[in-house]
């Protein structure tokens, strides 16, 4: 039987674990050339892993990690790139597109997929590629989709392996903290679910104002923006001049944030209390940045979940979605 949004939101960690084994299980091929860039492609669901590895491992990877979301490849792209390919149905035409490019370029190709044409092409060609488990929304299997992109890169040897050890305790940390975490989610989609979504985070954690964008879209079928600091300080802050009931604000926070980003943060929050009174921090917990990348993850797909059940809504379906790939496969 298939799982419910709610269960599949509720294995996040079982997920994790789940997708550590298929990634130490994981074999690459040797690259020809030297990897001098690497390029993930991916849209939606199978695309925000690549937005949060970029950004987890920025201070860690020793070549520029690009995120591609669209049919066409960077200029750059050569044999020297390694073109991550990931779509969860492996059907997804823009992503298709692109990794065929990719072939044309004679890049180093790696494949995360369930099935469909990636994995089709990739056995016909002899790519490397990983399977990961099917019959799911591909936004639900962001464990398996993102854990893999870690593999991947360590594979390669752009990153060390350290990455394990902070997944094995960002596993034992969402554990830990489920019950927080979904109060405190369940709390926010109440103040949330009659109003639409402004949410900041330091541009270091963009991603996972993005993921939470995403889910409040699909699983919540509500519209809602974001945009992160200190850039928001230089443009969307002059935006805000007219009182809004209708706004409420939700900041990711770190400890680590740096420290006059955080006074930014103090200095937004005051300029935009004067337009609406809805303003909701969320704090991260965990030593690393991949754990703190996790619990927001978690926290986010919770509220969208919550909201989903507060508006009583289907969470899972995305018949629109399905409806504009049908219309597209017929042109
Ligand atoms: O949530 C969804 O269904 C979408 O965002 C998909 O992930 C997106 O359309 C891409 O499809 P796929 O993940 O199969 O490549």
């Amino acid at each position: 039987m298939e799982k419910s949004m709610k269960d599949l939101v509720a294995s996040f960690a079982d997920q994790l674990k789940e997708a550590m084994a298929i990634g130490r299980g994981a074999k690459f091929s040797s690259p020809d050339k030297e990897i001098r860039n690497v390029v993930i492609t991916g849209l939606g669901g199978s695309g925000i892993g690549g937005t949060i590895i970029s950004q987890a491992i920025e201070s860690n990877c020793s070549v520029p990690v690009i995120v591609n979301k669209d049919y066409f490849l960077p200029e750059f792209v050569n044999e020297n790139t390694l073109v991550i390919v990931s779509s969860y149905s492996g059907n997804t035409e823009e992503t298709l597109n692109a990794m065929n490019i990719a072939l044309d370029k004679n890049a180093k190709i790696v494949c995360v997929s369930s099935g469909g044409n990636v994995i089709a092409i990739a056995n016909e060609k002899g790519l490397d590629h990983i399977i990961i488990p099917g019959g799911m929304p591909p936004r639900a299997c962001i464990a398996f989709s993102l854990t893999q992109l870690f593999f991947i890169m360590n594979g390669f040897k752009l990153i060390g392996d350290w990455f394990i050890q902070d997944f094995e305790s960002a596993i034992t940390l969402l554990i830990n903290e489920e019950e927080h975490i979904r109060s405190e989610a369940y709390y926010l989609a109440e103040k949330l679910h009659k109003k639409v979504a402004v949410i900041y985070s330091q541009s270091n954690y963009e991603g996972v104002c993005i993921r939470f964008r995403q889910q409040i879209n699909e699983n919540g079928k509500m519209l809602c923006w974001h945009h992160a600091l200190p850039e928001m300080n230089h443009n969307e802050l002059v935006g805000w001049t007219i009182p809004n009931d209708k706004l409420a604000v939700v900041i990711f926070r770190n400890e680590t944030d740096f420290d006059r980003t955080q006074t930014r943060m103090e200095l937004t929050k005051q300029i935009i209390s004067n337009y609406t009174p809805h303003i909701y921090e969320v704090h991260s917990k965990g030593d690393s940045t991949i754990e703190r990348f996790l619990y927001f993850i978690h926290f986010g797909d919770w509220v969208s979940w919550y909201l989903s059940e507060i508006r009583g809504i289907d969470a899972t379906e995305v018949k629109v979605i399905d409806f504009l790939k049908g219309e597209l496969s017929k042109v």
